[in-house]
């Protein structure tokens, strides 16, 4: 049985420590090469010795092998990972099943952060006109907190990027922040402007046929690749939302794409190109067919190091959204997953969601195995706790624990984030459970949490099926406040807007019914899923009820399995997602004489702030829907 060690530490708690509370031991002798690993189990292992070996036999870069005490990987960054296993209390062999696992912060130069709600970028700020110094030691924490989950790479700007990122005082701090993520196993990539040629280079167009483009992209690799060897590549947003893009010059996603990737590719650099896009090309399409549309015949034309970067679902972050279908549409071409940690249209840090389920949800629908990488829009800021609210630690974690294994249950994530955020984290010795053969254990199911880390547990993994209760039950979607998503406007319409951007465009209430008709009678956005999913999302009575409302304009009067009319349904549905924030909030009080006062305090503030959120969102919405239903 593993046990924790039981000091309940009630001493002032700021949760600038993430999951990794572990008290500085420096009690092993830790016997091997000199490394990560070495470091941070000789300052926390419990125990009085442990063993590194470095084994050329294993054949993954990043995996590890523990058995008791020693650790054994073919590289020092598989020891770090190993090391870090064996302080959560793991055995056995591990190693990632996608390769690339990157945050992608949306941190603009100015050290504003796009969708950010936790302070100011960490990496960003300005100093007069000139990038401000980093400071290195908060970066060291932040490669710390990402390798013990398994992150090894990060796009340090917003995807709306200033082509001053690629000027030569910026460059010269990405080269000082590659040099502290590095040890960690962490490559940096960053973000470009497409028109970063005639805004930096002076040039005339950003034409990717033109010669001289190619030129200058090819010019500024090497620039990059001269201060940093191991840059990781470029994550581009083309042609979206007033982005310059290769459509500028009539010119394929393909042709732009591989022109940046003929510039990285001698030096081993990546494309990551994202399919968000819309209104341009197929403008006055269904929002949600897009993508497919306007990628679909450039299967097959991309360099191999390019990767399409795809969100989660059709339309953009919303707490539930079935998969996007161009995961089931480029045969040919590499793909990633681009999950959003930070929680834009999730009551920002304001909100305890837990947002693993959700992940799982898409795994379950896009197998892993179609993706070669996931992209977590990061959620991470100035703030002493990192992310705004305690509990949204939990998501960063989470990530990077389902990048590394995205068969990992949420649950299991959840309570492994639980002992390292609310126990002091640290395993006794000797209570270790040592199986006694490699058997792949990947969590420590024979730790138990106490009673009220289990309600803390419980309301996790209910808060994001709560969240769509109270925001957008049965499938309803984007009817949230413009421009900043945090809370209810389902009446939204701005005559200047385009109309992917007013909730009247998605929910289509009228005196009949409401949703948006996707099935064959209406914009047949079904036709691009593949089957079973093609037929069962088309036909109302196959369609799952949590999808319902996204995918088919139904009757208010239409009866659903609970016997409620759709009406009243909705009614429930946003009644029981009041409910359930008013239980986390009473687990919350009870929690009280086991969680340290600061951060009990700022969790209870948020956790008003949630419930009166919620409310908020119940009235607004079925005051504005009876006036159609009723
Ligand atoms: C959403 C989000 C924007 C972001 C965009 C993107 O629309 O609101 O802030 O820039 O997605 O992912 O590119």
């Amino acid at each position: 049985m593993l046990a924790i060690a039981s000091c309940v530490s009630m001493m002032a708690e700021d949760g600038s420590r993430l999951w990794l509370r572990y008290d500085k031991l420096q009690k092993a002798q830790v016997n091997g090469p000199e490394c990560i690993a070495a470091e941070e189990l000789r300052n926390y292992y419990p125990g009085d010795k442990a063993t590194l070996v470095l084994d050329p036999s294993i054949s993954n870069e990043e995996g590890y092998i523990i058995n008791g005490s020693t650790i054994k990987a073919k590289t020092e960054r598989g020891l770090m990972y190993g090391a870090y296993a064996l302080l959560r209390g793991e055995q056995g062999a591990s190693e990632p099943f996608f390769k690339i696992r990157v945050l992608n912060h949306w941190d603009n130069l100015d050290g504003s952060i796009e969708r950010g709600y936790a302070g100011r970028s960490i990496f960003w700020d300005l100093d007069g006109n000139n990038p401000k110094a980093i400071d290195p030691a908060l970066i060291k924490e932040y490669a710390r907190a990402n390798a013990s989950i398994g992150i090894n790479g990060t796009v340090l700007n917003n995807v709306n990027a200033s082509p001053k990122m690629l000027s030569a005082p910026y460059i010269k701090k990405v080269k000082e922040i590659a040099a502290i993520l590095r040890p960690y196993g962490i490559k940096v990539y960053l973000s470009v402007n497409f028109a970063s040629p005639m805004a930096l280079g002076k040039l005339k167009t950003a034409d990717p046929l033109n010669s001289k483009v190619k030129a200058w992209w090819k010019a500024k690799a090497k620039e990059i690749y001269k201060e940093i060897p191991d840059f990781g590549g470029f994550l581009v947003k083309a042609n979206s939302e007033g982005q310059p893009g290769p459509g500028d010059y009539k010119r394929t996603h393909a042709q732009g794409a591989n022109m940046l990737a003929e510039a990285v590719k001698p030096f081993g650099g990546i494309i990551m190109w994202r399919s968000f896009v819309y209104g341009a090309n197929h403008k006055g399409e269904d929002r949600v067919k897009q993508a497919v549309s306007e990628f679909k015949e450039d299967d097959g034309k991309f360099m191999d190091n390019v990767i399409l970067q795809s969100k989660n679902g059709p339309l953009d972050f919303q707490p539930r959204e079935p998969y996007a279908p161009i995961f089931d549409n480029m045969r040919k071409t590499p793909q990633m997953v681009e999950l959003q940690i930070t929680q834009e249209y999730l009551g920002h840090s304001r909100h305890l969601v837990y947002l693993a389920p959700m992940w799982r949800e898409f795994f379950g629908l896009v197998s892993p195995k179609r993706l070669v990488g996931v992209a977590g829009v990061a959620n991470i800021g100035l703030d002493k706790n990192w992310c705004g609210h305690h509990f949204a630690q939990a998501n960063w974690y989470a990530f990077g624990r389902l990048a590394w294994n995205p068969y990992l249950k949420s649950e299991e994530i959840a309570e492994e984030w639980i002992r390292g955020t609310f126990d002091s984290g640290q395993l006794t010795v000797d209570s270790y459970d040592y199986p006694s053969n490699n058997s792949t254990v990947e969590s420590n199911h024979n730790y138990h949490l106490s009673t009220i880390h289990s309600k803390l547990l419980s309301m996790m993994l209910r808060s994001r099926e709560a969240c769509v209760d109270y925001m957008m039950p049965l499938g309803l979607h984007h009817i949230f406040a413009f421009d900043h998503h945090y809370g209810p406007e389902p009446d939204g319409f701005i005559a200047s807007y385009p109309l992917e951007w007013c909730p009247v465009y998605y929910h289509k209430a009228d005196k009949e019914g409401v949703g948006f008709n996707r099935s064959h009678t209406g914009t047949d956005a079904t036709s691009q899923y593949n089957e079973p999913y093609c037929s069962l999302y088309d036909d109302i009575n196959t369609c799952p009820e949590r999808y319902l409302l996204w995918f088919h304009h139904v009757p208010w009067t239409y009866r659903l399995k609970s016997g409620n009319t759709l009406w009243e349904e909705i009614q429930a549905r946003y009644d029981r997602g009041v409910k359930e924030v008013e239980d986390f909030y009473a687990i919350w009080q009870e929690a009280k004489p086991n969680i340290d006062e600061q951060r009990w305090k700022e969790v209870d503030e948020r956790m008003q702030h949630q419930l009166e959120n919620a409310k908020e969102w119940r009235k607004v919405c079925t005051d504005y829907f009876r006036t159609f239903a009723e």
